[in-house]
């Protein structure tokens, strides 16, 4: 099964509930793939000897991991964390998640700057590119187990929108934002 997303709609409801449009209006795979965003879906079991996870890790050079377990109860300043994860922000470098257990929300703007809400469970694997605005929420299960990788030494650093002057987010939006520009030739 391919990962769900959807456009959200306007509400000030809780973050945590689906946000859909009336009628809903699925998102797929092939235009988060044209914002940059990438998706496997692999086997969350055992993923110490997850032949797929380990290729995808050798072919994009993801060295690093470390796992982020989420629930209220269970981590050091739950509160404020959530906070943080749900303010739009950008990052340097891409920001890569691997959902191990429960599920959650990761929120992307579309190219027309509305929300785009990804509904990641177990199993689902993705890549949000350096510069995509975005934000992440537990939904109404409020538990997460997810894989973080990175290449190199990880820097989780997050800047907040706006951020139109950042390298990242000006090499974001001339790869995936901007219309390819047609010379025009005098015949
Ligand atoms: C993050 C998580 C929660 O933004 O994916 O670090
Ligand atoms: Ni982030």
């Amino acid at each position: 099964m391919a990962v769900k997303a959807w456009l959200m709609d306007d509400g000030e409801e809780d973050q945590r509930l689906p946000h859909h449009r009336v009628p809903v209006e699925y998102v797929p795979l092939s235009q988060l793939a044209e914002i940059g965003i990438l998706y496997w879906h692999l086997d969350p079991k055992d993923y110490e000897n997850n032949e797929q996870l380990n290729e995808i890790r050798e072919n994009r050079g993801y060295n690093y991991m470390d796992l982020l377990e989420l629930c209220p109860g269970k981590v050091e300043n739950y509160e404020e964390k959530l906070n943080n994860f749900f303010r739009e922000h950008i990052h340097a470098d891409e920001e890569i998640r691997f959902c191990l257990e429960g599920s959650g929300y990761f929120d992307v703007r579309g190219k027309d700057d509305h929300w785009i809400r990804i509904w990641i469970k177990a199993g689902d694997m993705i890549v949000l590119p350096a510069g995509i605005y975005h934000r992440f929420t537990l939904d109404t299960s409020n538990y997460v187990k997810l894989m973080r990788l990175f290449i190199g030494e990880p820097v989780w650093t997050a800047y907040n929108r706006p951020q139109e002057d950042h390298p990242a987010r000006r090499v974001y939006i001339k790869s995936f934002l901007e219309k390819p520009r047609i010379a025009l030739k005098a015949v």
